[in-house]
């Protein structure tokens, strides 16, 4: 007989969650980039959306498109996350609606030596990557328990699985969400609700072009990485609606984040700093 391990246990994530019927997804950092892609895609399957971000007139015009195409509801909260009482503005705009999926994706990034990094930009990456996604995670997971059913995607990076050098605190608060969501997705087995650490690789947006310069999509190693922010916003969808507990996007993903986990630890840090400073842009280019 051939013992074959449960498929659950050999790829670390659950791959049964039940299908969910259209409701309503809130999404963080809707007004570009990958968040943007993530509100055409749940639109595209039926769902109604809460938009959140910081430049209203995007989110308005994202609203607008969203709502003549798919004929759904969309509604918006203009907000800096950053702010302390975000948190409650947006639990407020939200007191009449059911929210199903939270998808935290808003994020900011810094390219450049620690020594270097300004107390401010230090600020943003820890309350907007880390504080800011774990008090959304609590403030809409307990009336997903009390309905015994929703999903927390939760968008961490590649960069999550190891030391970043040039990009020490952004990695570092990919990794929190990495051990997070994964710790929340083992508690939460058996409740109906169901997180995912969703961790794309270079993608085609504004963050990357500010962080490693315009030149990026140039560089060998990112164009073969690279993804464009309508790939990564379907697989996303996909994990999420199937409750994977991790996903990396992409063939190219796949194979370099599968290649650096097998690599001992001071092999890794030495190769993403070469990597870092010389393949995708120098660190002077912050
Ligand atoms: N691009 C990549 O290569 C890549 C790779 C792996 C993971 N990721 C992750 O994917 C997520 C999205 O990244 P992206 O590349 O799409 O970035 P992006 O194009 O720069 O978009 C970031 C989004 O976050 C919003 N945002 C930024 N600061 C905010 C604040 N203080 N309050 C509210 N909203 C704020 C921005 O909207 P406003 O400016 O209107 O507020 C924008 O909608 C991030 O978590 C990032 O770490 C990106």
């Amino acid at each position: 007989m051939i013992w074959r391990t449960p498929r659950t246990i050999r790829r670390g994530t659950t791959v049964s969650a039940p299908p969910l019927k259209p409701g309503r997804a809130l999404i963080t950092g809707a007004s570009a980039g990958i968040g943007e892609a993530f509100a055409h895609e749940f639109a595209r399957h039926g769902y109604n959306l809460t938009l959140v971000a910081r430049r209203e007139h995007k989110l308005q015009a994202l609203a607008a498109e969203l709502k003549k195409t798919y004929a759904i509801d969309v509604s918006t909260c203009a907000c800096d996350l950053l702010d302390p009482s975000s948190i409650e503005r947006i639990r407020k705009t939200c007191s009449d609606q059911e929210i199903d999926i939270l998808v935290n994706n808003a994020g900011v990034m810094y390219h450049g030596d620690f020594k270097e990094q300004q107390l401010e930009s230090i600020d943003s990456i820890v309350h907007l990557n880390v504080a800011c996604l774990t008090k959304l995670s609590s403030v809409f997971l307990q009336p997903m328990l009390r309905r015994g059913g929703g999903r927390i995607l939760n968008i961490t990076s590649t960069t999550g699985f190891q030391a970043g050098p040039t990009i020490a605190v952004y990695a570092a608060s990919k990794a929190y969400i990495l051990s997070f969501t994964e710790a929340l997705a083992e508690e939460l087995r058996d409740s109906g609700v169901y997180a995912t650490a969703f961790c794309p690789g270079f993608t085609d947006t504004h963050m990357a072009a500010e962080s490693f310069g315009e030149d990026i999509k140039n560089e060998p190693m990112s164009a073969f990485l690279m993804m464009s922010t309508t790939d990564v916003a379907a697989l996303g969808y996909q994990a999420c609606m199937q409750g994977t507990t991790i996903s990396v996007p992409g063939f190219a993903n796949k194979l370099v984040s599968g290649i650096t986990r097998l690599q001992p630890k001071w092999m890794s840090r030495r190769l993403q700093a070469w990597m870092y400073r010389n393949m995708l842009g120098g660190a002077e280019k912050n």
